[in-house]
């Protein structure tokens, strides 16, 4: 595996070996890699010639100081496990070459970024389009990689692409558990052994929403039943529990028996902030 921190030599190499309409998979992640992000790597390796794994940890598309410094930081490792899957290319820039100057560029996606993780974390998405659209320059792909788990980061990506005409595919990935659950995700490993055990509420109260909303239950009563469930039972916090059109994130107050809608969750484990969501089909 090819291992670049700048930028001008990584662009050197991929017009290098991106000739004859080889495709290219680019699957960005924050590092701190786990089952999940090996599925995104497997998935690209599968549909592409070639396939560039970023390692990031974007400081504007943080809003709290301390969850960026706590962000698990983990190159050496990441890069071992990509090697085992025979990732081609690994990008992990610093500061100084992802953000040479001080940006002014600000993104506004309307609704899709005010509800739900852009309620509670006020210019994250921003961030994210920012950072998703320089490695999009930087990589030129032709698919981009990205989890279920961040339905609403998928959908602003979506439209990113759409808006600003970016040549790429967008493939969503389903989301990856562990036995007992709990959707994999970097910040699992800052959870200490009482808290790892009670997160696997997430994922619970999800299926329970799933079911009452099936069964046609309003929406406002399974909103008070999620809280419910993961609060009585463990030492979590519920952030937000959320209904919502998967295309256009608006929020369900209530939900036909065959409509398609998007269950979000969002708590606090201790400092820890997970989110999962189940597809209602
Ligand atoms: O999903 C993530 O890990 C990040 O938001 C991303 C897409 C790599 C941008 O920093």
């Amino acid at each position: 595996m090819k291992i670049f921190n700048e930028i001008g030599p990584l662009r050197t190499y991929l017009k290098e070996i991106t000739t004859n309409g080889r495709t290219v998979g680019l699957v960005p992640t924050m590092g701190a890699l786990h089952e999940g992000h090996i599925s995104l790597v497997e998935a690209s390796k599968k549909a592409n010639d070639i396939t560039i794994s970023t390692i990031y940890v974007n400081p504007t598309q943080f809003n709290n100081p301390s969850d960026l410094q706590k962000y698990p930081r983990t190159l050496e490792q990441d890069a071992a496990l990509l090697e085992k899957v025979s990732c081609d290319v690994l990008f992990c820039p610093t500061d100084a070459e992802m953000y040479p100057d001080k940006t002014l560029i600000k993104f506004d996606f309307g609704h899709l970024d005010k509800v739900m993780e852009g309620e509670f974390r006020p210019g994250h998405f921003s961030g994210v389009a920012l950072v998703v659209s320089k490695l999009f320059h930087i990589c030129e792909p032709t698919r981009a990689y990205f989890g279920q788990k961040d339905w609403q980061q998928l959908t602003i990506i979506k439209r990113l692409v759409n808006e600003l005409k970016f040549n790429i595919d967008i493939v969503c990935i389903p989301i990856m558990r562990e036995a007992d659950g709990l959707a994999m995700s970097s910040r699992n490993r800052r959870l200490n052994p009482e808290l790892r055990s009670q997160a696997p509420i997430i994922n619970q109260s999800l299926r329970l929403a799933s079911e009452l909303l099936r069964k046609g239950e309003e929406v406002a009563t399974v909103k008070k039943a999620v809280k419910e469930a993961i609060e009585s039972q463990t030492e979590l916090k519920l952030e937000y529990v959320e209904v919502a059109d998967p295309v256009n994130l608006t929020p369900m107050n209530r939900v036909d028996k065959s409509a398609e809608a998007i269950i979000f969750v969002a708590a606090f484990a201790g400092e820890v902030r997970l989110i999962d969501n189940m597809y209602l089909e």
